[in-house]
Order: C-alpha cells, then structure tokens, then sequence
C-alpha cells in the first residue's frame, strides 16, 4: 500500500494562483463575450529584449553544428553567465561574490521551494505575513508546521507586515532559525532600508540562523538608497543566501532561467553545534537532482549584462513602473490607501474588507483580475494586490473600469 505524506493533507485545497485561474476561467465561461483584464499573478507581457534574442538564437545556430554543439553543461551554470552575474550584480555595488558562488538555475519559485529541505525537520522557521506562498507551502510539505488554523500554521513563526511598520517586520520575538525576507517585497512592493537590513544580518548572527534573501524584483529599485542584494550589508556574506531571477527583470517567466548565491563563508549547523558550510550541502543537491539550464538560455540571459541588454532592461522596467505609477496614481485618487508601485511592480491597496468578496467585486463587475491579500496570509485579509505586468493600454482601460465602479 502506498502511503501518502500525510503533511500535503494540512495544505489548502490549492496553490493561490491555480484557485485565482479556476475562478477566472469559470467566470469567463459564464461571460463569454466579457474582456478580462489581468493584473492577478506577476506575469510579464512584453517580449524578451532583442540583445537576448539575438544570444538566443546565435546560441540555436552554435547547437546545429558538430564542433559547436554542447551536451550537458555543467550543473551550476557557465562561466560566462556565472561571470557576468559575479561582476554586473555583485562588485559593480561593492558585494563581494565570486562566480563559483553563483548557482544558475530554472526558477526562483523552485529554488526558494527547494532549499527547505537542506535543514533539519525542526528548524523554526520565520516567514513575514503577508509572504509568497511558496515559503510556506514547501515547509508544510516537509512536514515543519502543524495545522492551519485560523488563516495560520501552527509551528510556523509569523513576521506581521501591516501599515504600523511600512510592512517591514520586526524582528522576531523568540529565536528562529530560518527567515525568509523578500524585498522588494512580493506582494506588498514594500522595499526594506540598509538599516533595516542590517539588524537583519545583525540578528542571523548573534542567533547562528539563516536568512533566506528573495531579491526576484531588485530590478525594479529606483531609489538609489535602497540596497540592491543582502550582501551589500556588512556581516551579510556568513548568514544569507540570496535568490534572483531574470524572469520579471528580463521577462524570462517562460523562458526560466534564475540563480542562487551561496557564499562559501555562509556556516550551518550538525547536531553538536558544529559548523559546516552551506553551499557544499546545496552544491550536492543541485548536482544531484538539477542537469543545469540549457546553453541557449544562459547565452540569452548573459546578453542582459551587454551595454546594449542593460539599457532593453531598465526600459522593460521603466515600462512597467510606468503602469505601476498609473495604477497607484488612479487608485489613490479614488481614496484608497496603498503602497508599493514606486521601487517595485506590485502596488498592494487596502479595501478595508474582505479581500476575496472584493476580488469577486472587481472581476464580476469590471472583469479584472487581481490578487486577494488574504491569499498571502491573515495579515494579507483587507487587501489585494495589483500586478503592474500587464501592456500600458490594458492597464489605462483597468483604470477606467475601477473609476467607473469604484469612483
Ligand atoms: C506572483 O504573482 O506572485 C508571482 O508571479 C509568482 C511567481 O513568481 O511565482
């Protein structure tokens, strides 16, 4: 008899971004002729910049002849991307990463879900409320929490992220040894300070824990006082692991190429307390369970670090910050309380209700779909969170709907 993990039992029914496109397929069932306009999941609209095109192709043309053709590459990625990555993200802020430390991978999403099982089945593990769900799903899965009762995880150590702290959690109040932060922030596009980062790296420390660092939308910082990566602060490189994509920063979400940064200076710990470093363990699973991204794909990413991909980047952001500041800008006017859409592309909004009933709101009378707060944590109940990936002209036509049924 096959027995289940008897753990996939205490999730919900269904991953928050399924259940959203179950409702949104049965209302366009019932509406056929209604035009949806979608600004729920972060999924990026606009084609890849030419500079990756091109590597993308050269790279298809390489992959056609017998000298040129490559087999399996190395699992951590190519030098070249590995490079690129180490000089363009790293030393050009004054981080200090080296190009081995840089593991290139498929996806954010299966990273931050996969490194969970490199830790002891009872670590305490801090998440902030609201957080991307996967944090949490995957530690369900592991078998690290309890039941979920009242919108919440027995087991798990919950960071509130609300309006009295600009959605940057306080530290947390009992010793944790795992803490997933992620800034910009996903959903609240909340960005966190260097001070604030710093009593982060500062706490890991004096705690032996770990911090968890998802910097998937740095690419849209435009304040120059906001850091960029965790290792910008002092202290950073022997308790964080950093994760990053090219999916929003280069539209690569079906495309799926992503890297993990593990200082070899970042200590864990046995069972007696003695340290050992975290990237052997992560480098034995990656070898292990991953065959590496295809060549195509890091040419294509590496072509983000030429003059020429830096410059398709900053205007695939800009273009997106662009529907950010529209959305903001019409949300605000029509009285609601909002943050996020200045350094980041999700604008997180408060209805002052129940987050689902004004989802169903906003879907059933404007067919736009956005995400509900409650999907992302109790702390998440009242809000919902506008995505600002989506073409400039469907979000303007988003606006007008809202105006006409909120206005
Ligand atoms: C989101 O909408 O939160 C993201 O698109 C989800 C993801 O990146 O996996």
């Amino acid at each position: 008899m096959v027995r289940i993990n008897p753990h996939y039992g205490k999730l919900q029914s269904s991953y928050l971004f399924s259940d959203i496109a179950r409702r949104i397929a049965k209302f366009q069932e019932a509406n056929p002729g209604r035009n949806i306009i979608r600004l729920g999941i972060g999924d990026v609209t606009q084609p890849l910049p030419p500079a990756c095109i091109e590597a993308f192709h050269k790279a298809v043309d390489e992959m056609a002849m017998e000298n040129n053709f490559r087999g399996y590459g190395p699992e951590q990625g190519y030098d070249f991307l590995r490079e690129a990555i180490s000089e363009n993200d790293y030393h050009a802020v004054g981080a200090d990463i080296s190009p081995d430390e840089v593991f290139v991978s498929d996806g954010a999403k299966c990273d931050t879900g996969n490194f969970q099982e490199l830790f002891a089945s009872d670590a305490v593990i801090a998440v902030p409320d609201p957080v991307y769900p996967v944090y949490v799903d995957t530690n369900v899965m592991a078998g690290r929490t309890g039941a979920f009762v009242n919108g919440r995880y027995d087991g798990l150590v919950y960071l509130s992220s609300v309006r009295e702290n600009n959605y940057v959690p306080a530290l947390p109040d009992r010793p944790v040894d795992v803490i997933y932060l992620c800034f910009p922030n996903n959903p609240t596009g909340a960005t966190a300070t260097r001070e604030q980062l710093s009593e982060w790296v500062a706490y890991a420390r004096d705690h032996k824990a770990l911090i968890l660092f998802d910097a998937a939308y740095e690419a849209f910082i435009r304040d120059p006082e906001i850091p960029h990566s965790i290792f910008e602060i002092d202290g950073a490189r022997e308790v964080a692991v950093e994760f990053r994509s090219f999916s929003k920063t280069a539209g690569f979400t079906g495309t799926r190429c992503a890297f993990t940064v593990i200082p070899k200076t970042c200590m864990v710990y046995d069972d007696a307390g003695n340290p050992s470093p975290l990237f052997n363990l992560w480098n034995r699973r990656h070898t292990t369970k991953f065959n590496g991204v295809s060549y195509p794909v890091q040419r294509a990413a590496a072509a983000i670090y030429t003059d020429k991909g830096k410059r398709q980047v900053r205007g695939l952001t800009d273009y997106y910050l662009k529907n950010a500041r529209k959305i903001r800008g019409v949300i605000s006017k029509l009285g609601f309380y909002c943050i996020g859409g200045d350094n980041s592309p999700y604008i997180w909004i408060q209805v002052n209700g129940d987050s689902w009933a004004f989802f169903d709101r906003l879907l059933n009378d404007a067919a736009v779909v956005t995400t509900p707060g409650s999907g992302f944590g109790s702390c998440g109940e009242g809000y919902i969170r506008i995505s600002a990936f989506s073409q400039y002209e469907k979000v303007e036509e988003a606006m007008d709907r809202l105006q006409n049924i909120l206005g």
